[in-house]
């Protein structure tokens, strides 16, 4: 969604900030623009599209200056267009704002201010701020932000300079997250540390009601209430070179190959092989009442939602505890009635999610006990979780999910087998299931090295304009991810289902031109599964099947197959989901989409 940079220091602005941009391109954007400084000078520059039709208008433009705020905007409150693009301004063209974010009475804040005769020259919500903080000037652009903060209800991560107030940035937060990065060239504020990572990796979060005044050499932060607060920098593990290609053509393919690292990464110092226990010291604040826990809540979107689906039924294998799956999105609308010791898990990749943040701020206020399960270290989610546990899978740039899926899965199941030990889980079972683990990015590894043979498999078959996904148990998500992926990155039309439902409706459906991804790995649901394949068969349904290592039983039956090696039944979903990331992927290739930047779609979607 919308991406925030902004720099004030001892270099050429522009530059800088157009790098930060591009940083943030994963974020998905329809617009961009950018301001900078120069004395009393405010030159600006914004563009429809993608940030090298900015950089294209900029060519040759003289922009001089040493601080400047940039933005890439994904359309809320009126269309992609050059006037709807960000900065916005005021009518003397005196404050020039960058927003993520959403003022919720704007409309009401709007029509105030056109009484007063303020003519608006954008359909957005960011205008009113502009016109509000150059009301409330009076030579301290601190005060005036503040006393906006105190008029304006939503959501904001702002970025603001004064004409009359050169070598000040002011920034101020509320639910959309801000960073300041000290660095030798000077300070930066972005809304992601992606797009200062190449400068520094020393930050300091803002949290939500404060703002700051930054200046080359300074920054000062204080309250709504301006108060004034002290805090250190954090160094985040963050390197710029994880936010580079490395010779893949996309993002998405780089990070499918990545998971046998991510994995290891997610299990390294947290196991206790000869205990058959994992160690896991994020969640220590909270463990004498987590070990008590006998139900529990995992709440997510998308993607996250759906490792939550696969946790659920791990957390019914290994422990004792009661497990639900909550939408994010509509949790919080429920009539939330807990029992004694809930405890509720946020996942997300991002950490910013406004809809799983909104689903466990009502989980608090019912009495639930939190725990996220998070990718960005210094998130919103980890910051407002009682205790946690990081992915450590690294910068995320394909706006589709992969490596954060198998992360997510991975952690879900640590957390499962810590307090399955404490419960009714053997020692015996807890070693087998870590040595499993630790086998895990091998067998990874050996589902990558068919990645050939799936694309054949694409090549088959993505001109077919509708897809059905089906599995069983742990590996019914799976399905309903594989359905996500594909539709996210090829815009095929998939569904994903539970094999057993497809006979309640989906089987109308069935045709030659529909191909049907048979999730089957040797587990309990074989029989099942082969009954299901047979009804597509009969209806003359193509069907590719992703199948455990030598079944030839299988083979005889399904049009093309794709074997992933044996592990235990929980552990399949691990496996299982990467052919069908590379189905999305390389019909996405074929079809030749943006399949790191999907159309519509963003990376981190912070608002509800
Ligand atoms: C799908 C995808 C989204 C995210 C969802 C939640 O590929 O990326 O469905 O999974 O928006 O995001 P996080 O995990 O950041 O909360």
């Amino acid at each position: 969604m919308c991406g925030i940079v902004c720099y004030v220091g001892n270099k050429d602005a522009k530059p800088i900030l157009l790098e930060g941009l591009k940083r943030l391109e994963y974020r998905g954007y329809d617009s961009a623009g950018l301001a900078v400084q120069d004395g009393e000078k405010i030159r600006w520059s914004r563009a429809v599209g993608k940030i090298v039709e900015l950089e294209s208008k900029l060519n040759g433009v003289e922009m001089k200056g040493t601080i400047g705020i940039a933005h890439t905007r994904w359309a809320t409150h009126g269309e992609p267009s050059e006037e709807n693009a960000h900065p916005q301004r005021d009518r003397d063209e005196n404050v020039f704002v960058i927003h993520n974010g959403i003022i919720e009475n704007y409309h009401t804040l709007r029509k105030k201010l056109e009484r007063e005769g303020i003519s608006f020259r954008s359909e957005t919500d960011t205008e009113v701020l502009a016109h509000l903080i150059a009301l409330n000037f009076t030579g301290d652009l601190s005060d005036a932000v503040r006393k906006t903060m105190s008029q304006v209800e939503g959501t904001f991560g702002i970025g603001v300079i004064h004409r009359f107030t050169p070598g000040e940035i002011v920034v101020a937060r509320r639910g959309s997250p801000l960073i300041i990065g000290v660095s030798d060239e000077g300070h930066f504020v972005a809304s992601d540390v992606a797009a200062m990572a190449r400068y520094t990796n020393k930050v300091v979060h803002l949290e939500d009601n404060e703002l700051a005044s930054v200046t080359v050499d300074d920054f000062s932060i204080s309250t709504a209430q301006a108060k004034h607060i002290v805090r250190s920098t954090e160094t985040v593990e963050w390197r710029a070179q994880d936010a580079e290609l490395n010779g893949f053509p996309h993002f998405m393919l780089k990070e499918i190959y990545e998971q046998p690292m991510t994995v290891k990464n997610a299990i390294r110092g947290r196991l206790e092989p000869g205990e058959g226990v994992p160690k896991l010291g994020g969640i220590m604040p909270v463990w004498d009442k987590l070990k008590e826990c006998r139900h529990m809540v995992l709440v997510a979107c998308g993607t996250s939602h759906y490792a939550a689906c696969v946790g659920k039924y791990i957390f019914e294998k290994l422990t004792e505890i009661d497990t639900e799956v909550g939408l994010a999105s509509e949790f919080r609308y429920r009539k939330l009635n807990f029992p004694p010791n809930t405890f509720v898990i946020a996942i997300s990749q991002s950490g910013e999610t406004a809809d799983t943040l909104a689903a466990i701020r009502e989980a608090k206020r019912k009495g639930a006990s939190l725990l996220g399960i998070v990718n960005v270290v210094g998130s919103s989610i980890s910051r407002e979780t009682d205790a946690g546990i990081y992915n450590h899978a690294g910068p995320e740039i394909g706006v589709a999910s992969t490596k954060n899926f198998t992360s997510q899965l991975t952690i879900l199941t640590l957390l499962a087998l810590l307090l399955g030990r404490h419960q009714s889980l053997s020692l015996t079972e807890g070693i087998q299931a870590i040595r499993a683990l630790e086998s895990l990015p091998d067998l990874m590894q050996r589902v990558l090295s068919q990645a050939n043979h799936i694309e054949a498999i694409s090549e088959k078959y993505y001109r077919c304009r509708n897809w059905l996904f089906l599995g069983r148990k742990y590996n019914y998500p799976i399905a309903m991810e594989g359905a996500l992926k594909l539709k996210e990155v090829s815009y095929i039309h998939a569904e994903g289902y539970a094999a057993g439902e497809m006979k309640h409706g989906p089987i109308a459906l069935i045709n030659p031109e529909m191909p049907t991804v048979a999730i089957i790995p040797k587990d309990e649901m074989y029989e099942k599964m082969t009954s299901n394949i047979h009804e597509v068969k009969s209806r003359k349904g193509p069907v590719i099947a992703i199948a455990t290592e030598g079944d030839d039983r299988i083979r005889d039956v399904v049009d093309d197959l794709i074997e992933v090696p044996a592990t235990l039944d929980f552990l399949n979903p691990l496996l299982t989901v990467i052919p069908c990331q590379l189905l999305a992927y390389y019909c996405a290739k074929f079809l030749d989409r943006d399949i790191d930047k999907p159309r519509n779609l963003a990376k981190s979607v912070t608002v509800e």
